[in-house]
């Protein structure tokens, strides 16, 4: 061994390599590697090819196999492993499990660097049992309050690295293009400046930092999925995009390059095509987009399976080998095989054969090791104690959390002010997602498509529960499930006759990815039965939505006294909400999407003027169920004096926007003042408006409060004909509330 290892230091000495405490220099190490051991480091398995039991059929309770571990880690060299065997562990099991892997990386290897081990903790550590669950993404955007989410994110990273992880495939900065797409939930909706705002401030909660070196309380993150995987044309997952060069520039690209800005340490690959390329196998998105363009220096992970893909799926490749070829060519630096070696030793072959070289590997390996160094790994991988890490699942963690879900709930209807709730009135709630903490949290919870309830938190409370613990005059039946009426004896309405409101909770089983797929926007139709069942009592219905993805309610929204939006909103959703219905805490949530009305022509706020709804020349475009940005609160907030002024290029070049906002109510509210601009004329045909600038604000009862906003030419750039950003000048509109202004800008 040791005359091995001689044989491959070229600049340093042994004793340096084989004492990785000293090894601060990648290179140094790099220099000492086998071509095996490089490609061993830009192999990434599932935890299930070195556990006891089969893949995808571990034995209970999850634990190492010696053997198996052994092999993957001396005998191929890997370098990274992902996942959860199928549902989350406690922190000791956790332990025991990368402790036992980082020992065999440290001790048994011949050059002792240890594994790079990353799991999707997407709304809080939620392969960790007892973690602090957020809402999913798609709500936290709904805060318009970013500090919000990147205080989840420190949270978050906290609870994975306490059991041991220090990679994190998260944010998904994907733009939520498509309703139907099953991971519209994940995104931070329709707006790619909105995606770019939260996107940074999560990956600042989760590294803590600039990226430059991440503490052993934060993690690296993973952006994802870069890109353009949201831009199905069907909305089924990992189906084709045909995306201009102009539109991936201007729609995609942002969130990715603010995450890059930021210092996001790694990123996955879209598993889709855009035009025709797979993504995995395209060098122009991986290199010629991701590095030269968009200065993207770190780690670069495929998505599960996908080399695999690129023959059975994506057929551009004959073989395995082909495959591996393509997606190491086109830029790939760790493949997540991620269920045997076929990779490995596709690479190794394609190396010794000389159509890779090791000049290729190297440039990946280094990015890998800078990695785990920046992570601290090499100083110590091994798992922390359970003692080390006392604020998990504290109650500021929990607080936050909750603070979150209030934030994100949106009121989207309030006939007749019929919420806040009366204190004493008696409620009858109903519906699939009234008593579910499954609906609450969504997919990613506790198991992948977190549908398997036996994991769920008892000790949260449902929707019923929370009202039940404000107000003892509340009952519960569910009456409805997701897609039938369940039996029941008896008149089903008798109970909604007897209250004085009835809250319906409607909505959709949690899923994503290919399970996530689905045919019919529309809301399923026994639910929108049950609803008007409800509706012909005559006694007030409040409608709660609990949704992956806004589906179409246009029949049974007009039937409703109050509608409310509560996406997935955690394990704190149900309190959350319970804190909104009775008017213990103000609503401020707003729609980061345009929430559809029809199953066709309705696309997103952003739209082209041609796409605008015109009743004269019976153009039937655009029409929304609910607009992008729109939320109500209990306090009617007004806007007032809205006043926009250019300073000339040698005073600054700024845009400065003033806005008087007015909160008449004797509550406090908070606000979410949100600034579009229309571009009146442009080269390529401009959208109707686009969101540049936001603030959420606090105010007093009977306050008012001017609020400023500064932005510059450089935001009012758009992608031009060469897919360059340009500006143009001419009259622009500037829209806040309801009020707008019009400026010419040189
Ligand atoms: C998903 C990714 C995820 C990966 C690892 C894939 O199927 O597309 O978002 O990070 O699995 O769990």
């Amino acid at each position: 061994m040791l005359a091995l290892v001689a044989m491959n230091v070229s600049c340093a000495s042994q004793k340096d390599i084989l004492n990785p405490k000293k090894v601060s220099n990648v290179d140094l190490l790099l220099s000492a590697m086998t071509i095996e051991e490089k490609v061993g480091q830009m192999t990434q398995l599932n935890i299930d090819v070195v556990c006891e039991g089969e893949v995808y059929k571990l034995t209970e309770p999850h634990r190492l196999n010696a053997t198996k571990l052994h092999q993957a880690l001396v005998d191929y060299h890997v370098g990274s492993i992902l996942n959860c065997g199928g549902h989350a562990y406690p922190r000791e099991q956790w332990h025991e499990i990368i402790g036992g892997i980082q020992k065999v990386a440290t001790t048994e290897t011949r050059l002792k660097v240890p594994i790079l081990y990353g799991i999707d903790a997407i709304h809080g550590a939620n392969y960790v049992t007892g973690s602090t669950l957020f809402p999913q993404q798609l709500a936290q955007a709904a805060t318009f309050n970013p500090s919000l989410t990147e205080e989840g994110g420190r949270i978050t990273a906290y609870e994975t690295r306490a059991a041991g992880i220090p990679w994190n495939f998260s944010p998904v900065l994907d733009v939520g293009r498509n309703k139907n797409w099953s991971r519209f939930f994940e995104t931070f909706g329709e707006d790619p400046y909105a995606c770019s705002v939260f996107g940074s401030a999560l990956v600042r909660g989760y590294q803590g930092g600039n990226g430059a070196a991440v503490d052993n309380v934060h993690v690296a993150a993973c952006m994802k999925h870069f890109l353009g995987y949201s831009g199905t044309r069907t909305g089924f997952d990992r189906t084709p995009a045909i995306i201009s060069d102009i539109e991936l520039r201007e729609i995609y690209r942002p969130s990715f390059q603010a995450a890059i800005n930021t210092g996001a340490l790694t990123v996955m690959i879209n598993s889709g095509e855009i035009n025709g390329i797979p993504v995995h196998a395209d060098p122009k998105i991986l290199i010629d987009l991701l590095r030269t363009e968009m200065g993207f220096k770190g780690l670069a992970v495929t998505d599960w399976e996908d080399i695999i893909k690129l023959v059975k799926n994506h057929r551009v490749a004959v073989d395995l080998k082909e495959a591996t070829y393509l997606a190491v060519m086109a830029g790939i630096d760790m493949c997540m095989v991620p269920n045997d070696y076929d990779f490995t030793k596709y690479l190794i072959e394609l190396v010794k054969e000389g159509r890779i070289s090791v000049e290729r590997l190297n440039v990946s390996v280094k990015r890998i090791l800078e990695t785990k160094e920046k992570l601290g790994l090499f100083q110590n991988a091994m798992p922390p104690s359970v003692a080390a890490f006392p604020k998990f699942a504290s109650e500021e963690h929990k607080a936050a959390a909750l603070h979150t879900a209030e934030e994100s709930i949106t009121l989207l209807g309030n006939k007749n002010n019929i919420l806040p709730l009366k204190k004493d009135a008696k409620i009858f709630v109903t519906g699939p997602a009234a008593n579910s903490m499954t609906l609450l949290n969504g997919a990613w919870t506790r198991t992948w498509q977190g549908t398997d309830a036996q994991f769920d938190d008892a000790t949260k409370n449902t929707i019923y529960e929370a009202l039940l613990s404000k107000n003892k005059n509340v009952t519960f039946n569910e009456v409805c499930g997701l897609e039938t009426m369940n039996k029941m004896n008896g008149n089903p309405l008798e109970m909604a006759m007897n209250a004085d409101v009835i809250v319906v909770c409607v909505g959709e089983l949690p899923s994503t990815e290919l399970p996530g797929n689905i045919y019919d926007l529309e809301l399923p139709k026994a639910q929108q039965e049950y609803v008007k069942m409800l509706q012909s009592t005559m006694k007030p219905v409040v409608l709660v939505l609990v949704e992956n993805r806004p589906r179409i309610v246009r029949d049974i929204v007009d039937g409703c006294s109050a509608v409310v939006m509560a996406y997935q909103p955690g394990d704190f959703g149900g309190d959350a909400l319970a804190n909104i219905l009775y008017g213990d805490v103000n609503p401020s949530g707003k729609l980061p999407f345009t929430y559809p009305k029809f199953q066709v022509g309705t696309s997103t706020y952003d739209h082209k003027f041609t796409e605008t709804f015109d009743k004269d020349f019976g153009n039937k475009a655009f029409q929304p169920q609910w607009e992008f940005g729109y939320g109500l609160s209990y306090s009617n907030v007004q806007y007032e004096n809205l006043q926009v002024s250019y300073e000339s290029e040698d005073m600054g070049g700024e845009i400065l926007i003033r806005v008087d906002v007015a909160n008449p109510s004797e509550r406090s509210v908070k606000e979410s003042v949100l600034v579009f601009a229309t571009d009146e004329v442009a080269s390529i045909t401009p959208s109707v408006k686009k969101l540049k600038a936001f603030q959420k604000i606090e105010l007093a009862p009977k306050q008012k409060r001017t609020v400023e906003f500064s932005i510059s030419k450089e935001d009012l750039k758009f992608i031009g004909k060469d897919a360059q950003p340009i500006f143009e000048s001419g009259a622009f509109q500037f829209h806040v509330g309801s009020l707008t202004k019009r400026l010419i800008i040189q």
